[in-house]
Order: structure tokens, then sequence, then C-alpha cells
């Protein structure tokens, strides 16, 4: 049976893993209105890799025979100004995120869920590639600057990216 609290805080970041999917989708729409398919490209699959995460911690829950309780996901921002802005905007949700993470591990340490606590360790190592991912791209783009051949050629490189399955052990 899972604790009452760990119960509430995987509901919310449920809610917060399918908010960060809306958000990506949102900047893979502004990217292909800029005919930035690699940028569009990107965040798209960033965006199923979110509905994978809140999907695992959904069954996650059901598996500890905790109940599932859905709230309303928030209207995303979409206040996007250029590749850099927007990339900067993901690092900094990104960060949000891992603070978010870090407190299921507090709170599952505190209620002593050890499960839990295993449990959510895979998240705290996806949130240091993903963030080091994002920390690449803007580095590149702020590197080359308004260089529009480079930005075209890491457009490609975005491009590039493929949907692959979470690696989440016993999935
Ligand atoms: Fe599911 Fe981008 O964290």
């Amino acid at each position: 049976m899972l604790n009452k609290n760990v119960e509430g805080i995987l509901n919310a970041q449920i809610n917060k893993e399918f908010y960060s999917a809306y958000l990506y989708l949102g900047m893979s729409a502004y990217f292909e209105q800029l005919g930035l398919k690699g940028f569009s490209n990107w965040t798209k699959v960033q965006a199923q890799e979110e509905m994978e995460h809140g999907m695992i911690i959904f069954n996650y829950v059901q598996e500890r025979d905790g109940d599932i309780e859905l709230q309303e996901i928030e209207k995303p921002d979409n206040d996007f100004q250029n590749p850099l802005q927007v990339f900067e905007k993901i690092l900094e949700h990104e960060k949000e995120v891992t603070s978010n993470i870090e407190r299921v591990a507090n709170l599952s340490e505190d209620e002593c869920d050890r499960a839990t606590r295993h449990f959510i360790n895979w998240y705290i190592s996806e949130q240091v590639e993903e963030e080091a991912q994002v920390l690449d791209v803007i580095k590149k783009i702020k590197f080359f600057g308004t260089d529009c051949t480079i930005l075209y050629h890491l457009d490609k490189e975005l491009e590039e990216r493929e949907y692959k399955s979470s690696n989440y052990p016993n999935k």
C-alpha cells in the first residue's frame, strides 16, 4: 500500500510530466512555423518522452495499489521569440522538474518508502541527462551566434533525434 503523502506527490508529478509534454509540443509547433524542422522534431520527441515519464509513474502508483487522481493540465507557456530563448526556457523548466523530482526523493525518504526512493532514482539520472542535452544546444547556439548557415546545420543535427522508448528498468 502506498503512503498517502507519497501517493499525492507522485500524482502531482504525473501532472508535471504531462504539462512538460504540452510545453514541448507548443515549442515544436512554434519551430515548425519557422521552418526549423530539426528543432521542431527535437521538441516533439521530447514531448513523447515526457508522456512516457508520466505513464511510468502512473503505472507505478497502480502497481503499489495507490489511487490515481488526475489534475487539470495548465495551459503551457507560449511566449516564444527565438531558438535560444526557447532553449533557455527549456533549461529553466527542466531545472524546476529536477527540483520536483528531488522533492519526491526527499519525501519518500522521510516516509521511509524505500520502494519509491528506489523508483525515483531513474528520474534523478534522467534529469542529469536532460539538462546536459539542453545545455549542449544552448552552448552551440550561443557560440555560433546568428550565423544562419550554422543554425541550418544545427537544425539538421536536431532532425536526427528519434524517439526511443525509455530504458526504465522493469517498465
Ligand atoms: Fe520528464 Fe523533462 O522531465
